[in-house]
């Protein structure tokens, strides 16, 4: 039986019925759809419209609901309209007419709104655990590069040498700050719309807070108009998932940069790689490249969104089930995605070699060459422009500024000695930049461990939700 036929005198068209309905994708709501059928039961009960043998024998109905939902045969189902109409039939198909009573004072559009908080509220938390796991490794990793150094790039030119270290925990933050979003994201999807009703809030005097607490809210919504039709939450979640896509890309990006034979600083790991069919010799980085190629998804999930609501009058319309897809869309892929990126980095292995080598080479000492002016009174734009003219001459002779003579120095500014080349080399060159934030070694080595204490924290949170 349809939940809203009696209106009717015509049947539906059968073309635009099975196009209305959702039950294809939003059985995924299914056990967040029993969970608040639960929590109205007990509502219901507690203001007289159910007696207990009557809610006993609803929750027994709805237990059974998702104990058979295991199997995915039970979940074929040409009838139902939508993941609310089809628990409404099995209830009734399990304890008779008495299903039917689960559904006064409520509303589908509650209903929705709250099987999808409740899903974010749960992938959210999947997330955060994940996105714990991925920081970990990339601060390992991070931890394990010791001093090996790299160019550092701006415009994709070198420009300053790096610890790898450096370069890898520039990643934790990225990704410490997707968390922290994710997190922040948490505190709005947690309140609960049920006892809104369709639009103007429910029709019996429900226990608003008894209900909320029930399902692990922090509180009701504030407004039965607003909970009914907002989908911020959906927006904010999504969005915060296209920053992490955003940022897996451009790590994906630089991974694969790296990994060319033109750069050799990254051996792809062949448990994550594949060959070509045609080029014996191919090792193609194919994770990364579908990290890359999967964001676009997520990034056209959240603009999907965004167009949906926008303009959208209040409060429900039918507009809002096209919120879903896109919704488990960017979940599942960003879920997807985690733990195989996370897998890549355990075994990736880094060319220290080559990386420090790379680090040596290109002028990357020219700001320490100029500061060394700058310490002895010489004003920096005038040092940039004796540097400038000292790499200048190097390009000439085809070396680096280490291969300058001190004669060949002084001629360009008489206050260079042989102390200079000691500020020229690698290790002074990195500890320099001896600032919070910066690669001096010791100041990584706080920023690693600050970072390995947020993500001790990132842990505890994710264990307080599980
Ligand atoms: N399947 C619907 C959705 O996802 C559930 C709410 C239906 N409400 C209604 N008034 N038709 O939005």
């Amino acid at each position: 039986m349809k939940m809203w036929s009696g209106r009717f005198r015509q049947q539906l068209d059968p073309g635009f019925e099975r196009w209305q309905r959702s039950f294809d994708f939003d059985q995924r709501l299914l056990h967040y759809d029993l969970e608040a059928s639960r929590a109205h039961a007990r509502a219901l009960k507690e203001v007289g419209i159910l007696t207990s043998g009557e809610l006993i024998s609803i929750l027994q109905g709805l237990e059974k609901i998702g104990e058979h939902a295991a199997a995915p045969a039970f979940l074929e189902d040409d009838e139902a309209e939508d993941v609310h109409h089809f628990v409404e039939k099995q209830l009734v198909t399990l304890i008779g007419d008495v299903g039917y009573k689960l559904h006064s004072g409520r509303s589908r559009n509650e209903q929705i709104a709250t099987d999808f908080r409740l899903y974010v509220r749960t992938s959210i938390d999947h997330l955060h655990s994940d996105l714990a796991e991925w920081v970990g490794v990339l601060l390992d990793r991070a931890e394990q590069a010791g001093i090996a150094a790299m160019p550092a790039y701006t415009h994709l030119q070198r420009a300053e040498p790096v610890l790898v270290s450096h370069w890898l925990l520039a990643y934790v933050e990225m990704f410490l700050r997707d968390a922290d979003r994710l997190a922040d994201c948490r505190n709005r999807v947690n309140l609960c719309p049920l006892g809104s009703g369709a639009v103007a809030g429910a029709t019996l005097p429900l226990d608003r807070r008894a209900m909320a607490s029930d399902l692990g809210f922090d509180a009701p919504t504030a407004n039965s108009v607003d909970a009914t039709s907002d989908r911020d939450f959906a927006l904010e979640f999504v969005s915060a998932l296209s920053l992490l896509a955003l940022h897996l890309s451009r790590w994906a990006e630089e991974m694969i940069l790296f990994s060319s034979q033109e750069f050799g600083f990254v051996r792809l790991p062949e448990a994550y790689s594949t060959g070509s069919s045609a080029m014996p010799q191919k090792k193609n980085p194919d994770l990364l490249e579908l990290t890359r190629g999967k964001t676009a998804r997520i990034i056209g999930d959240v603009t999907a969104l965004l167009v949906a609501m926008k303009g959208l009058p209040l409060a429900y319309n039918k507009d809002l089930q096209e919120t879903q897809e896109p919704l488990f869309n960017a979940a599942e892929t960003a879920m997807g995605l985690l733990p195989l990126v996370t897998g890549w980095m355990k075994a990736v292995d880094f060319n220290y070699e080559r990386m420090q080598e790379a680090a040596q080479f290109g002028f990357m000492n020219a700001w320490a060459a100029a500061t060394y002016l700058v310490q002895r009174g010489v004003p920096f734009r005038l040092a940039h422009e004796q540097i400038g003219k000292a790499v200048q001459l190097c390009l000439e002779k085809d070396c680096e500024l280490q291969d300058l003579s001190v004669e060949d120095l002084r001629r360009l500014n008489p206050l260079f000695d042989t102390d200079f080349y000691d500020c020229l080399k690698l290790e002074f060159v990195l500890a320099i930049h001896d600032v919070p934030g910066g690669t001096a070694p010791a100041r990584v080595r706080q920023a690693i461990a600050t970072a390995r204490q947020k993500i001790g924290s990132m842990h505890e949170e994710a264990h307080a939700h599980s």
